[in-house]
């Protein structure tokens, strides 16, 4: 079984559902003999990771339980719960989240960035997730729209990259990614 670490950058519509279909897909995904191991969901302002990035994982139960948060509105430092998790804001949340990187980017496993929040904010992080080793893997389109210089780095290597958008009623397919 090849387990791949993924890391959700956003949790609102699109992000939540990366989350229910990642754990709706467990079974299908454990046939084709691979494991989807998300070790951290953040939102504007905060990042909630495990506490051993090597190992563990947020349980499918977290998962959903940080699914039901987001979607009352809620942050997701209101969650009671915590078990093996941290809660990180702000800077320090995106400390962490290179930290996360610099950990697995290079590692056999590697790790998936999923870009699923609505901010070019990300953009920075995505071009040290990169240099770190990472894949990356956007639903937001704000990163790939701002400056040549930002496409040009983040397209540098097709193999870690995937990206999708949908144009009008046509849907533009430059390059599909599901997580599968
Ligand atoms: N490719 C396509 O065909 C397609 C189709 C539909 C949507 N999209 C794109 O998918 C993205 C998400 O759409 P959505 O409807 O899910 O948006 P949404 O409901 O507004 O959710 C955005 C999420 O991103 C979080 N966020 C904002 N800034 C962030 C940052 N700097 N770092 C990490 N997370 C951050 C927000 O946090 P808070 O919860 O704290 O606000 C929220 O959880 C958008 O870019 C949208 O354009 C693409």
């Amino acid at each position: 079984m090849k387990s791949i670490p993924v890391l959700l950058l956003g949790c609102g519509g699109v992000g939540r559902q990366l989350s229910d279909h990642i754990v709706a897909c467990r079974s299908l995904h454990s046939k084709q003999g691979i494991a989807l191991r998300v070790v951290g969901i953040c939102d504007s302002r905060s990042l909630l990771a495990v506490n051993d990035i090597v190992n563990l994982e947020l349980k499918d139960d977290l998962l959903k339980e940080i699914c039901k948060i987001k979607s009352s509105g809620s942050s997701l430092s209101s969650l009671m719960d915590l078990g093996q998790c941290q809660i990180f804001k702000d800077s320090e949340a995106r400390k962490k989240v290179i930290d996360i990187a610099s950990l697995l980017g290079r590692s056999t496993a590697g790790l998936v960035l999923a870009d699923c929040s609505a901010s070019s904010e990300t953009v920075e992080l995505l071009k040290q997730g990169i240099d770190l080793g990472c894949c990356i893997v956007l639903a937001n389109k704000k990163p790939l729209t701002s400056k040549i210089e930002e496409f040009d780095k983040l397209t540098s290597d097709f193999r870690h990259i995937r990206f999708e958008s949908t144009v009008g009623v046509c849907r533009l397919f430059i390059c599909t990614c599901t997580l599968i």
